[in-house]
């Protein structure tokens, strides 16, 4: 593995010529009093360094003639390491993430100036650490004010997002096998899941048996809050309270993933709780469904990220139109977006370390197009709330249809002549849900 974030330095070091970029790891965060939440590293940090503790700073130096990767750590504190954990410090860093030299993290104030005096620019993106921002800033500002006496110096500081951002857009074998596990780990959940609803039961032991199964086999847990929303809470978007009773007659819709070695998976179904659809569920179902189909065809190197959206929401509104939910003139209603109230997220987003993971979805005028190794999610839906109102001079909406939720959301990976869907062991079919 060390090979492989070798490799990603050196990409992004090939990237930044002669400037310096800087990465700091995430911080820890508080749960209550001095109660700490378990430690998430910061992916962009993650996935230069595979470092796995806060407190510590990478600086990639090209253009440094010994110093081209550099880490800022915490060093080993015994006394410390007894009440939380074992720490890497300075020597083991220096020993095993291939780093040509270590500091200790109080001494980055510093070694810092060193490796951006010969900089052109410095990459970092100002984020939640505020220290680290004000000692870059602090820096920039002292090597600007004698910039007119040496003439060399970082003249600008870029984000570090613009050139990391492409690089973790596209997806390595060693970051697939991971995705995989994730996939595979959540399919089982879901699987499961699907098996054990019934009405009586509750949505909150749908989750503790999903998350069971997400711990059971190594995942860290939940990639994000999973939502296991039954009747009308369907129609919440992020609705995790999880704590409403299962009865016959509702649709149960789980979006639930695991994050495995910090790679998320991200997967929703709908299915009846009683094992049948009524007729209204089922018509909503097979539009999204319909939506969805269309839209994973359009997952395709070369193709426009847009058209996923475009395609769903075509379909969509079309299914709606046929219902008497939406009328009028088509062009009109995909353009002041009158199907908002029934459809009003995205279709899709990036998939990898974050789960809505980095990357341009646009260009300015240009379209942003898939390419081999992108991991994207498409997942559309309707949803008819109890109090959904309908747009302007749009038709009223009859209680038959309400309290009905429907989404559907798989994880495809564009390959190089078209894509994988790599959530395809979670059926989807109408028998499927009703099995
Ligand atoms: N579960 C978050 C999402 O689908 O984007
Ligand atoms: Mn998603
Ligand atoms: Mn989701």
């Amino acid at each position: 593995m060390q090979a492989e974030y070798r490799q990603r330095r050196q990409k992004l070091m090939e990237k930044i010529g002669s400037g310096t970029a800087i990465f700091g790891s995430a911080p820890s965060a508080v749960m209550h009093h001095d109660v700490e939440y378990n430690f998430r590293q910061d992916s962009s940090f993650f996935y230069l360094t595979g470092f796995n503790e806060t407190e510590a700073v990478a600086v990639l130096a090209p253009h440094h003639e010994e110093h081209k990767f550099v880490l800022f750590v915490r060093p080993k504190e015994p006394e410390k390491e007894v009440w939380s954990g074992i720490r890497t410090g300075v020597e083991g860093a220096k020993e095993r993430y291939g780093a040509d030299e270590v500091y200790p993290i109080a001494e980055l104030n510093d070694k810092l100036p060193q490796y951006l005096q010969k900089a052109d620019r410095i990459y970092y993106h100002f984020g939640r650490d505020r220290a680290l921002n004000d000692t870059i800033l602090k820096h920039w500002q002292r090597l600007m004010r004698v910039y007119p006496k040496t003439g060399t110096g970082p003249i600008a500081i870029q984000d570090s997002n613009t050139i990391i951002d492409s690089l973790r857009l596209v997806k390595s074998w060693a970051e697939l096998e991971l995705m995989r596990k994730a996939v595979a780990i959540s399919v089982e959940a879901h699987n499961h899941a699907r098996e054990f609803a019934r009405p009586g039961r509750y949505e909150h032991e749908i989750q503790a048996e999903m998350e069971y199964i997400f711990r059971k086999y190594g995942a860290l847990g939940p990639a994000y809050p999973s939502i296991i929303a039954s009747g009308p809470n369907s129609c919440i978007l992020h609705y995790v309270e999880n704590n409403r009773q299962l009865q016959e007659k509702d649709l149960l819709l789980i979006d639930a993933g695991c994050s495995y070695g910090y790679y998320n998976a991200d997967i929703t179904r709908t299915f009846p709780v009683g094992g049948k659809f009524t007729p209204e569920q089922k018509i909503i179902y097979e539009i999204v469904l319909e939506a969805q189909k269309q839209a994973i065809a359009k997952v395709q190197p070369g193709k426009p990220y847009k058209e996923i959206h475009d395609t769903a929401v075509r379909v969509i509104v079309e299914g709606l139109m046929e219902l008497g939910l939406l009328a009028g003139d088509i062009d009109e209603i995909l353009k002041e977006e009158k199907y908002k109230p029934f459809y009003m997220h995205r279709t899709g987003h990036w998939l990898g370390l974050d789960v809505h993971d980095v990357g341009l979805y646009q260009r300015g005028e240009e379209p942003q197009n898939f390419q081999a190794g992108n991991i994207v999610t498409v997942e559309p839906g309707i949803y008819i709330g109890l109090e959904t109102k309908p747009a302007e001079e749009q038709p009223e909406i009859p209680d038959r249809w309400r309290g009905i939720g429907v989404r559907i959301e798989d994880d495809i990976l564009v390959t190089a002549d078209g894509h994988e869907v790599l959530t395809q062991e979670v059926p989807k079919s109408i028998e499927a849900m009703e099995g």
